[in-house]
């Protein structure tokens, strides 16, 4: 796959960058590189992805089932589902309805019987995920698990319709005798809609029950049945992420300790995860979504085998026993915890255990998966705060080590940046010897260039610093994908050469939120936008992948006149090494609005003739990317290095990455 679009022409913009001639106003700055190495390595986690159900990123994102509602047992058991009148319905107003039964001892409650009086007349659609998405040429997978009752229904007819309920595909299924049976057919499409229906009429008379009515698409990221979204893990994929942080976020809280996010439940046979309301559909009034809920299509062996597929650590985060503390705050007792503890020792187990001596490893070996999958961090507690946090995070922390020692424990200083809950976290985890401590900072560009420094301070002998959820937030309101603009992009830019600066300190990093469906998001800005067919990576996805591709293998220094370059002169800088690439790569971040030159001046770099020079601006601070026009993406040049001398135009609101052999 090609990461960046390779420019052949420079622009004209670009003229005085590809010649490595700087322009004449530009100011000129002498950067010294330090050749010997700092001894600090660049952890292979330092750049991952932070992956949570919100703004619809699993079901209607990245699980790729298409229909909403598939087994009737959202709170309202037909939501997403029509009844629509035909003409001759109207007529005839008794031609069919439907009844939702439910059998509360099952983990699938609920299911429907339809009872059909006129042939071919009554019809059940079903609205998909703000629309479904469906491609000209593409091949589905429908199913429904089904059983016949009285009467004489012989087939279900399920057709996908577009915009104006023309039909665009169409599938009969024959049912066969009673009884419980998954039935199956394949559909082509013969157009591309972005907001289709599944429409489903029935031949006889009689009644027929449903449950699990599905719609894949065959084409899905690896061809797996019943898989996830391609072209999403496609943009994951090409983040080449050192790890992924799921399931959340505050979905692991809960609103509540019963709406919490518990592993156990979100393995196994698809039908029989039971569902649960995510917490963002009520979360915010001014965003209500009252058809979003979690049907654990996604589930833990889902996120295990996306983390493998993506080459990245598995970095599950389990409730410790406090729902969100922003809601209810409801807490398990200390005495209560012991099934919190044991989720989190069973899960490691699952994760890695033996598939012949283990239950966990066995129950993993049966799902599919025998090789374990290798899980090194666990999460406790995703945004908690205060002493609650901290005793519950200790019970955890000797159960987990005293079986499992080699797990790094991630544990987390809250909500906020600094202040009081922020210093009282660090101060008491501290004596309790986390490997990580997870910090979250949502803010405005001005503070992320402010805080390029900001690690410079912290203890070198104390826990590291998991960077888990940052995002820099341009403007306020509510303006959705607006707010993914190239003002907070360069600034996290900035931002991050201070956390490579010190990655001694910081080991992991993710920006957040990572998706957002356009129709359908509470939470701006993220990562990702998508909608039924589309996707686009935004300015802030480009500068997390040119900090993860180049990250190196060891940390250089780089500073002006002796200094780190932490925006004097509105210049940031780091610098590393590829050891096994035997590469130098400068990122150089300048958010003046005047071009700059530097000359990097370093003993010891045998540079050859030519370096690369990748460069990502855009022309107003306020300029984002949208569906099929991504105007920010990385543009990469050569330039010669002339007389061993590196000396390059950075242009103004920029960041640049330069890279070089050295021998
Ligand atoms: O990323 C969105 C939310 O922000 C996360 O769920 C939570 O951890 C934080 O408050």
């Amino acid at each position: 796959m090609n990461l960046f679009k390779k420019t052949i022409v420079f622009p004209a913009v670009f003229l005085c960058i590809g010649s490595g001639l700087p322009a004449q106003s530009a100011s000129r700055h002498m950067l010294q590189l330090d050749m010997n190495s700092t001894g600090i390595k660049i952890q292979p986690t330092m750049y991952g992805v932070f992956f949570e159900d919100i703004n619809q990123a699993a079901d209607g994102g990245l699980y790729a089932e298409l229909i909403k509602n598939r087994s009737f047992e959202f709170n309202e058991p037909l939501m997403g589902w029509k009844q629509p009148k035909t003409q001759y319905q109207s007529e005839n107003p008794d031609s069919g309805y439907a009844t939702v039964f439910s059998n509360p001892d099952k983990t699938n409650h609920n299911y429907v019987r339809i009872s059909v009086n006129n042939d071919k007349v009554y019809q059940l659609v079903n609205e998909g995920f703000r629309g479904i998405g469906i491609r000209k040429e593409a091949y589905y997978d429908f199913s429904g698990i089904l059983s016949k009752g009285e009467g004489n229904i012989s087939a279900v007819k399920a057709e996908l319709l577009d915009e104006n309920n023309k039909v665009v595909s169409s599938a009969v299924i024959e049912i066969k005798d009673s009884g419980w049976h998954k039935y199956s057919a394949v559909m082509k499409a013969s157009e591309t809609v972005e907001k289709g229906k599944l429409r489903l009429t029935f031949t006889g008379k009689g009644t027929l029950m449903m449950d699990m009515i599905s719609l894949f698409p065959q084409d899905t990221w690896k061809g797996r049945k019943g898989g996830l979204r391609k072209d999403l893990v496609q943009k994951l994929y090409d983040l080449e992420p050192g790890f992924i942080r799921f399931p959340g976020g505050c979905i692991v809280e809960g609103r509540t300790l019963a709406n919490r996010y518990q592993w156990k439940k979100t393995i196994g046979d698809v039908a029989d995860r039971e569902l649960i309301i995510n917490r963002w559909n009520t979360e915010f009034a001014h965003r209500s979504s009252p058809d979003y809920f979690q049907t654990f299509g996604l589930g833990f062996m889902e996120y295990f085998q996306l983390a493998e597929d993506l080459g990245a650590a598995p970095l599950p985060i389990l409730s410790c026993g406090m729902a969100c503390q922003f809601n209810t705050g409801e807490l398990a007792g200390l005495e209560e915890l012991d099934p919190y503890v044991q989720d989190a020792l069973d899960l490691i187990e699952f994760a890695n255990g033996d598939p012949a001596a283990t239950k966990w490893g066995k129950l993993r070996a049966e799902l599919g998966h025998p090789e374990p999958f290798h899980l090194k961090f666990i999460g406790v507690g995703n945004e908690q705060w205060g002493p609650d946090y901290i005793d519950r995070y200790a019970i955890f922390e000797q159960a987990i080590h005293s079986k499992y020692p080699e797990i790094s424990i991630v544990s987390g200083s809250g909500p906020y940046s600094d202040g009081e809950y922020f210093e009282y976290g660090w101060k008491e985890l501290k004596k309790l010897n986390p490997q990580l401590i997870d910090e979250h900072y949502y803010k405005s560009p001005q503070w992320f260039l402010e805080n390029a420094a900001r690690y410079d301070g912290y203890s070198r002998s104390g826990p590291k610093v998991f960077a888990g959820e940052y995002a820099a937030h341009s403007g306020s309101g509510n303006y959705g994908s607006k707010r993914n603009n190239w003002e907070a992009a360069l600034s996290e830019a900035a931002f991050m050469t201070g956390l490579e600066r010190n990655a001694d300190v910081v080991c992991m990093s993710s920006y957040a939120p990572l998706f957002a469906h356009i129709d359908n998001w509470q939470w701006a800005p993220d990562l990702i936008w998508f909608n039924n067919l589309q996707s686009y990576a935004t300015p802030s996805y480009y500068v997390q992948q040119l900090f993860s591709l180049n990250k190196g293998t060891d940390l250089l220094r780089i500073r002006e006149n002796g200094k780190a370059m932490i925006g004097q002169q509105k210049l940031y800088a780091s610098a590393v090494k590829d050891m096994l690439k035997k590469e130098v790569i400068i990122k150089i971040v300048n958010v003046d609005d005047q071009d700059k030159e530097a000359e990097i001046i370093a003993d010891h770099l045998a540079v050859g003739k030519k370096m690369s020079k990748t460069v990502l601006t855009a022309l107003k601070p306020d300029q984002t990317n949208t569906f099929g026009q991504e105007n920010i993406v990385p543009k990469e040049y050569g330039e010669p290095i002339k007389k061993r001398k590196i000396f390059t135009a950075i242009p103004a609101k920029s960041l640049v990455i330069l890279k070089m052999k050295y021998r």
